[in-house]
């Protein structure tokens, strides 16, 4: 408890969130960007962020120290270059692609150099902004359908060097969305803005819809979520052969005991 309450207290302290500044001309670094950046003034930050961030609320856990590890193997890894854009996806819903999403950007996002952007992609289902303490009003949706600049999307979080877009309201076509130039274009942007910045996107389960398959086209490297013990084998290899194996840069056994949510039909089809 203690070392909640103080981690708590310390990140109380940040607490005002402001966006971004709009991209400049030239690509810049984060670092650079940081000492230009403006008193924050717009809006308060949330008091709190869920317990689920445990890489923020239980530190010296032993699933936070996981994320550490996780985070040397997708930043320092031999034989392959860093990546810049990385999705977190897994083949059913509710196999913890949220939890490893955000988890794996606060971690990534504590170290000593790099800055992080977390994409919440998922535009029917999104949770990654409740693990903040933030509500869902304006987002990605919102951009891609042409309502909001991509300026006003950016939130500060908790974490000094981790900024966050929501995936704004559900949308009745997200992956009509997903799939445009717009979004495109959009994460070419934000992927070579600054070279000090990682960007990793939380997305929708990639066996039930379309949009990860999209998605990972555009990536440099995917995160692949299983529940251990559930997932069953057949699915987890159509999964991979679906999205392509050659820009998995790792699976992550997430052994967490709670029962699957309901996504309909499809549950039924695979666990039933
Ligand atoms: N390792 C874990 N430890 C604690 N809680 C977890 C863990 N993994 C998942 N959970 C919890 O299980 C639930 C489902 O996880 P999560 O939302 O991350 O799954 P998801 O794959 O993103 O689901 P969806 O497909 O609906 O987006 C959430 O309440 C989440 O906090
Ligand atoms: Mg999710």
């Amino acid at each position: 408890m203690g070392k909640i309450s103080d981690a708590l207290e310390k990140y109380k302290k940040e607490r005002a969130v402001k966006t971004e500044p709009l991209p400049l001309n030239k690509p810049a670094t984060s670092r650079e960007l940081e000492k230009n950046r403006p008193a924050p003034i717009d809006f308060v930050m949330p008091e709190t962020y869920s317990p689920k961030l445990i890489t923020l609320s239980s530190p010296d856990s032993l699933d936070a120290e996981n994320f550490k590890v996780l985070r040397a193997q997708i930043l320092f890894a031999k034989d392959r270059k860093r990546p810049r854009l990385i999705m977190v996806t897994s083949v059913f819903p509710g196999e913890g692609k949220t939890f490893v999403a955000t988890n794996l950007a606060a971690s990534i996002a504590q170290g000593v150099d790099e800055y992080v952007l977390l994409l919440d992609c998922d535009l029917r289902r999104s949770t990654a902004h409740k693990l903040f303490g933030f509500s869902n009003l304006v987002g990605l949706s919102e951009y891609l359908r042409g309502e909001k600049e991509l300026s006003d999307l950016f939130l500060k979080t908790q974490i000094k060097k981790l900024s966050f877009i929501p995936a704004g309201r559900p949308s009745p076509n997200p992956s009509e969305l997903l799939a445009s130039n717009k979004m495109k274009t959009l994460l070419h942007e934000v992927k070579n803005r600054y070279d000090d910045r990682l960007v990793i996107l939380d997305t929708a389960p990639s066996q039930v819809l379309a949009e990860a398959n999209v998605l990972s086209q555009y990536v440099d490297g995917i995160i692949f979520v299983i529940r251990a013990q559930k997932t069953p084998r057949e699915a987890i290899r159509k999964g991979i052969e679906l999205i392509g194996k050659d820009k998995i840069l790792g699976i992550v056994f997430n052994d967490y005991q709670q029962p699957f949510k309901s996504y309909g039909q499809y549950y039924k089809k695979y666990y039933n």
